[in-house]
């Protein structure tokens, strides 16, 4: 039976990954220090290993012990990380990186992996710990895979981009399940035409077992639906998936100032589009599951667990605000 060690492996993308690979009759076992509970305490099947990753002699003992086919890294956040791994995990037949569509620049649309050019780090950003440097660091952690397949490493990278699904700890759907099932009118910023690519987490993980098993070496691919859906139409969908008739009340910079709020205060909105090419993961033969397939389970998962809003919420007395002042100064 081939074997899966994942670095992570119990949160939200590591947690999907552990299903998808022993869905698909691995031996998985997971890495973590032991900090955040085990989902997969008491099941038999999915071993788990004690360590911390940035200590190489931990991931030199648990090489040892799994003696695994397939390493995939969920925590590698320093290139450092990449390049310890690639040379502890030298002989495995696939080390997938999960590196992050944020390596590319914002501003090109459609972003490929083998066409377009990603961010730079320089020896300070490598060794940051700030989400300012985060995309810096993981494009060099994409360099030290492609290093590590120059000398002969089965090392491959993921990009995923904006990941949505079930224990999405960052919580960036809740915000407008949330909305949507509590309020008659939700702001949304710009036209609604707004395009940021999302990829549902089970999509990911199985992209992670397609190139760890199909993938060449070297390469890096994009983790992005294939189906494109605009602000608009995810939240309808949501809408839609809720029963619920709501309004999506349009709102510009200046609509937003009235609630003293800016773009940036709504999850899932950039002032800039994020596109990504699919092409080339669609031709080892991964496909995603439909938009209202992954919305409805998104949607179900947050309703059991009560989360609410989530931590990226606002209150809603500014969003009252902006509804007042559109509704006064341009009665659409
Ligand atoms: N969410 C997104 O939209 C998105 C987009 C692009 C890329 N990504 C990438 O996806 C990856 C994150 O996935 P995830 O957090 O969902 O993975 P996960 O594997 O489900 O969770 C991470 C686990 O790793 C363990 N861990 C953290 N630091 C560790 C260390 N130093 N040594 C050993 N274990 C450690 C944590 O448990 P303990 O605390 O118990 O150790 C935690 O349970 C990152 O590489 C991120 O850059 C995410």
């Amino acid at each position: 039976m081939d074997s899966l060690l994942i670095l992570g492996g119990t949160r939200f993308i590591g947690r999907a990954t552990v299903e998808e690979f022993h869905s698909a009759g691995y031996d998985v076992t997971i890495f973590t220090r032991g900090n955040r509970p085990n989902p997969f305490r008491g099941n038999d099947a999915i071993t788990h290993l004690t360590g911390d990753r940035t200590d190489r002699s931990a991931i030199e003992e648990a090489s040892r012990q799994v003696n695994p086919n397939v390493v995939v890294d969920c925590i590698a956040y320093h290139p450092e990380d990449v390049r310890v791994a690639t040379d502890v995990f030298e002989d495995v037949s696939a080390y997938v990186y999960i590196s992050s569509s944020g390596v590319y620049p914002d501003d090109i649309n459609p972003k490929r992996e083998d066409d377009t050019r990603i961010r730079e780090c320089t020896p300070e950003q490598a060794t940051d710990d700030s989400q300012e440097t985060y995309a810096n660091r993981k494009a060099e952690g994409d360099r030290e895979v492609f290093r590590a397949a120059n000398r002969g490493v089965n090392a491959l990278s993921v990009r995923p981009c904006l990941v949505y699904g079930p224990h999405d700890y960052t919580q960036r759907l809740n915000y407008w399940i949330n909305r949507i099932e509590t309020y008659d009118r939700v702001v949304v910023p710009g036209d609604g035409q707004h395009l940021f690519h999302r990829v549902f987490v089970r999509d990911l993980a199985r992209a992670l077992r397609v190139v760890a098993e199909r993938g060449t070496p070297g390469e890096a691919y994009n983790a992005a639906d294939r189906e494109l859906y605009d602000l608009d139409t995810l939240l309808t969908a949501i809408a839609r998936e809720l029963n619920r008739d709501v309004e999506f009340v349009h709102a510009t910079e200046r609509d937003l100032a009235a609630g003293n709020l800016t773009v940036d205060d709504f999850v899932c909105y950039r002032d800039y589009n994020h596109v990504l090419s699919t092409e080339k993961l669609a031709k080892l033969g991964w496909d995603m599951t439909s938009i209202d397939e992954a919305i409805a389970e998104t949607v179900e998962t947050h309703l059991e667990n009560d989360i609410g809003g989530g931590k990226q919420s606002f209150p809603r007395e500014k969003e009252s605000r902006v509804i007042d002042h559109i509704d006064r100064t341009d009665p659409r």
